[in-house]
Order: C-alpha cells, then structure tokens, then sequence
C-alpha cells in the first residue's frame, strides 16, 4: 500500500539581505514537522525556497553594483549554506528564477487571462516596495503602508489585474466550512474582517521595473511578485511542467507554515487564485508569530538588527537554537530573543536536565556493570509511574504535533527527563551499589534509566537531529530499538545492549562570562570577530563597537565645489547629502581641482561638530586616504547620497 503523503511548506524568502535567525524560525520548525511526520511514516515532501523577483531586489543589486541575478546567487547560497548548518531536511529548494517554474508562471497567468480570471486596466494608487504591496488610498495607515508603516509611493500605470473581487463569498465560505484552514483562530478573524471591507480586484503585473517574470504575451510587462512566489507550491511539484506527477502525488499541502503578516496573501490571494484555476486547496494556512528583540522590535533585515544564526551556531551547537526556537516561544504566538533567555535554556534544559541525567547514567552502567547491565533484574512499586510516564508520551507528542504545538511536545518530553532525574533521586543506585544483595534491583534501575533515555532520543530526534544519535550511541540502542512505534513501548532495549559513557552533551556555560562576550557579538551580525580575535595596531587603543558606532558615516554626492579664499588648501564642498545639503571645507586643495571633484560621492561623517574655517562654515569631514605626500579621497559613485556605511 502507498504510504499517507504530507505536504509542508516555509515561506520563500526574499534573498534581499542574509538569512537572519527570524528566517531560521520558520524553516526549523517546518523541518521538526517533517521530521515527525518521516518518523510516523508519511511520505513527506517538505519543500523551501528563495522568492527572487521584485523591485527591491532590483534596487538593492544596483546599489550593489552587480546583476540582480548576480545578487541573489551569493544570498541564496547563504541562505542554502545555513539551512545545511540547521541540518534542515527540505526534500526541494525552489528559486523562482529557476527555469521551470518561469515556465510554469508564464503558463498559469496566461491561463487565467484566457479564462477571464485576468484583465487589463489601468492602476492607480499606492506601492509599498519593502512589502511590494499595492494599496488603496484608504487602505494606508496615516499615508503609510499599513503592513510595515513605511513611505508608500503613488503608482499610474497600465497594468494586469485578478478578479480578486468575485471571490469574497467563496472565501468567507471557505473559512466556514474548512474551520482550520487559518490557524490560529485570531488571524482567521482578521481575514474576516479584511474581506468583509470589501475585496478590490488585484494589479499583478508591472511595468515600472524589468525583474520578474516576463508576461509572455504582453512582455513589458512583469509579473507580480507575490503571484510569482505564491505559485512555487504548485510548480515545486512540476504543475505547469511536463512532469507533474509530484503535484498529483502531494498536492493539496497539508499546510503552509507563514509569518503572520503574510497570511493575508496565504489565505486570499492563494486560495482565489487556486479557485480561479480550479484547483484544490491548501488544507491549512498557519500563521507563526515573530521572533523579537527584548526591547520588543522585530528582528528583520531592514532594520538591520539581526542576530546572526550562525555565530550562534558555531558557539552552543545547531541542536541548542533549534530547542531554544522551538521550546521557547508557543506556535503562533510572539516571542523574544535575549542572550540571558538562550543561554538559561541551554543551562537548565539541556546541560542540566538532559546532558545529566545521560552522563549519570551511563557513568552508574560502566561503573557498577561495566556496561552490560544484567538480565536479571528486580522490578519495585516505584518503577510503575515511571514506566507509565515513559510509555505515554509518544501520544502526548503527537497530538501537541497535529496541533503545531512545537513547545507543548517537548514540555512533554522534558517532563519525562524531569521523572527520570527524579527516579534516581528516589531508587539512590550509589546506595543499591553498596550491598551485593541488591544487583538485580540495581540492574533493574539501571535498565528503566536507559529505556526512559531511550525514548526519549526517539522522540526529540525530529526536534534535535544531532543529539538523539549521541544518545542512542551512548545507549548502545540499535535501530530496531529506535523506531517510533517502539517509543511507546518498554523493555526493548536487549539484554545484550552495551552501555558507554560519551562526550558530554551540553556543555554548562558560565552565564556571565558569556553574556558579556555575547552582548559584543549580539545583536551586531556586522561585527562578526570575538573582540580578542581583532588585531591590534601599535600605539593605538582598541575601541568598542559602541564608540564606532558613534560615527554615523554617510554617502554624500559634491554638487559643487570651489577654492577658498585667503586659505591655500581648502576647498568648499557644497554636498547632497539625501536631506536638506551642506557645505564642507576640506583641506585637499592641493591634491584636487574644484573640476575633478564634481559630481562625485564620497564618505562624509555626517555628524561632526561644525567649525568655522576661514569664514566657510564646515558642516562635517570627508574621508581621504593619507598616502605619504599624496592624498586620496575616496570615492564611491553611484551610490546614493544618504546612504548609511558601516
Ligand atoms: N517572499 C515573501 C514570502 C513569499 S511566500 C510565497 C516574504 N519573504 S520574507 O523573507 O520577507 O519573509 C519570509 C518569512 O520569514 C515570513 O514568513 C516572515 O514572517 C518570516 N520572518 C522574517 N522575520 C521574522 C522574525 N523576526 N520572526 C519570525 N519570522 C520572521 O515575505
């Protein structure tokens, strides 16, 4: 019989900057999903991406100097190279520049233009490029764009647009009849009350930027960037190619996991669009919350105060964060990032509970048994909560799992570490140790610690994948004692199991030291060396990040530029700095004529003390590089005047 498929999807993320740890939240938890349901013996197809088309892209490559397709090649491979640092199992990676899948959108729109689902028109009003977002004049929020709050621009264009306004009823009925189609049940009313505000037909085609997939009859213009992402679910599967025998075989998914402020676009746009085609359904949207900083904002590439996963990573080791990303914060709500808050979870969690309750096993099994723990063996009164304890929680794990209760499984599983820590503490080995008459009974604790450990490996494995392996070799548990139905059994590991004491797990971390290293690295990804690692240069003291970043440098362009009078080696800059100007006196008259110096952009410390130099007021310096007799000043055309460096 073909084995029950499960469909699972992160979002595809915009490779507009480097995968941050707010990236990481959603795929790891996918990934432990996966995981799970491989474990129970679905068929899974886990499925993760890039979403690469779009004017910010554009921009940001232009800014970058390079290609677009030249810029998201480097960040795609960063956000590639980290999901394998994660040890996340994705069975396919989509980029939407892949060719298949330009194919395959190309297909789709055309579709619904022959069935009338698209049509031309003109678009008038507002886009928000971060989000690549229209909106209506009365969708803005005090003249900004309502998702992320920033400048919005007015738009005028001929352009492509879905009947998204036909599809109101169905939608509403939709949520009525499939009640967990959008979980949780909060952004479930706040698509209702979005829709019942009335469901205006959708532009999605563009015509202002070329970076995006071409509408093939019409090629000036560009397909929406969001119509374009939204499809990979389908296409990943081969629907629109020649091979769809994935999208017949997986298709609908089981769920889509997304942040909550794209929900919107998961549980509207996607489902009327899978209607206009005539396709099923996704059967679930669920909206995750966001990972935070302590002072409450969100951690995001824009802003770019991002926590780095992978020096987080290489510090406390993969298995760390994803216990902290999952156990941490409940499924669909919010929650907050702190350095104090990662490293008492490692502490408590995983060095104290776990990596103990592991080392004083199997250090009891070598000590007393050599590692063999003996088949004769007593069993007492005591051991039957326990027993019980163990033997539940594969069923408490899988409902909190259907539930995408990631935190819920493994307070589960810890409660069963806690009983087991607890055991030792009432059964005393060292005591039972002691008295020669007591080795079947000791034989028998002994035995209970191991098959409590071993469960507990079967069922943290989706969660931690590097560490269940550790255990299970320290157990000396072979695969057939490891399987998901035997975690809700007792008594299968064989009278023949050697036991050997291991490396240890988690190692303590000294909280204070570490905070205070970790609050240099944390959260400043642009810092990545630890302080010590930074060399020193001679006869100069060190300085802090924090006294760097006192020095706000920015890109400004010299619009005009002129001698001084009376001062032989100035010149006055007058410069475009992105807000209002300024004038600077620079002392590079010797070095450069006026001529040679407008019209180009250099580096301005834009927030120096004005002084007064021979009459000109210096509103800042410029940056030039001292070479013996000569002078350079350094420049960086075509970059935009305002631009912050760093
Ligand atoms: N490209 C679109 C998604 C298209 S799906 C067809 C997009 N990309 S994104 O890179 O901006 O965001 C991708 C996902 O990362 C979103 O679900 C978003 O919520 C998530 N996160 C980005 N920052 C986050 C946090 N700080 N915390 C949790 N998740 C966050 O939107």
């Amino acid at each position: 019989m073909d084995k029950k498929t499960f469909y699972i999807t992160t979002p595809i993320y915009y490779p507009s900057g480097k995968a941050h740890i707010g990236h990481s939240y959603c795929t790891v938890a996918s990934d432990a999903i996966a995981r799970y349901k491989r474990m129970q013996g679905y068929d899974v197809m886990f499925l993760t991406g890039t979403d690469e088309h779009g004017q910010k892209i554009e921009i940001n490559a232009e800014k970058a100097g390079v290609t677009p397709k030249q810029y998201v090649d480097k960040i795609v491979a960063g956000f590639q190279e980290l999901w394998k640092l994660l040890n996340i199992s994705n069975d396919r990676f989509i980029r939407t520049t892949d060719d298949y899948h330009v194919k395959a959108v190309q297909k789709i729109f055309r579709t619904l233009y022959d069935k009338g689902e698209i049509y031309k028109g003109t678009y008038e009003g507002w886009y928000c490029t971060p989000c690549e977002s229209f909106w209506t004049e009365t969708q803005l929020k005090d003249g900004k764009c309502p998702d992320c709050g920033r400048e919005v621009k007015k738009a005028n264009e001929e352009a492509y647009f879905f009947r998204l306004s036909n599809y109101a009823d169905r939608l509403l009925k939709l949520y009525e009849d499939q009640p967990d189609f959008i979980q949780p049940d909060s952004r479930k009313n706040e698509m209702i009350n979005f829709i019942k505000q009335g469901l205006e037909d959708l532009c999605v085609s563009r015509t202002s930027f070329t970076w995006g997939i071409p509408v093939d009859f019409d090629p000036k213009h560009v397909v929406y960037v969001w119509l374009d992402a939204l499809t990979n679910y389908i296409t990943a599967l081969g629907y629109g190619s020649d091979d769809d025998s994935d999208y017949r075989k997986y298709w609908p998914a089981d769920v889509h996991f997304v942040g909550k402020e794209i929900v919107r676009f998961h549980t509207i746009i996607w489902p009327a669009m899978l209607m206009a085609l005539d396709l099923p359904l996704p059967r679930q949207v669920y909206g995750h919350g966001w990972l935070l900083f302590g002072d409450g904002t969100k951690m995001s590439k824009s802003k770019g105060n991002v926590v780095d996963p992978v020096i987080l990573c290489n510090r406390y080791g993969v298995d760390a964060i994803r216990y902290f990303l999952l156990r941490e914060i409940p499924f669909g709500a919010d929650g907050v990032f702190t350095n104090e808050a990662l490293i008492s979870r490692i502490n408590s969690d995983l060095a104290n509970d776990l990596g103990n309750l592991l080392s004083r096993t199997t250090a009891m099994a070598e000590k007393y048994f050599g590692g063999a723990i003996p088949a004769e063996r007593e069993s007492a009164p005591v051991d039957d909560e326990l027993i019980r304890t163990a033997t539940e929680l594969r069923q408490k794990c899988d409902s909190a799992i259907d539930g995408y209760q990631f935190s819920a499984a493994l307070t589960e599983i810890w409660k069963l570490i806690a009983r087991t820590n607890k055991y030792i503490d009432e059964t005393m080995p060292w005591a039972l140790g002691k008295d020669e008459s007591k080795r079947a009974r000791l034989a028998a604790v002994l035995y209970n610690l191991c098959e409590s450990l071993r469960i507990v490996s079967v069922l943290i494995a989706p969660f931690l994948p590097d560490t269940a392996p550790k255990i299970q070799a320290q157990l000396g548990a072979k695969p057939e004692a490891l399987t998901y139905e035997s975690a809700s059994e007792w008594g299968v590991l064989p009278a023949d199991t050697v036991v050997r004491k291991g490396d240890t797990l988690f190692p303590r971390i000294d909280v204070d030291k570490e905070i205070e290293e970790l609050n240099q690295l944390i959260p400043n990804p642009a810092e990545e060396k630890a302080p010590a690692e930074t060399k020193k240069i001679e006869g100069l003291a060190q300085i802090g990040i924090d006294d760097f970043g006192k020095v706000e440098l920015r890109v400004a362009k010299i619009v005009a530029c002129e001698p001084v009078k009376r001062a032989k080696k100035l010149l006055k800059l007058t410069l475009d700095d992105g807000g209002d100007g300024r004038t600077v006196a620079s002392g590079i008259a010797p070095w450069y004529k006026p001529e040679e110096l407008t019209g180009r952009s250099i580096i301005l410390v834009a927030n120096l003390k004005p002084a007064t130099l021979c009459g000109v007021e210096s509103q800042g310096m410029i940056l030039a590089a001292d070479a013996g007799e000569d002078v350079k000043v350094i420049f960086v055309d075509g970059i935009p005047a305002g631009s912050r460096v760093r």
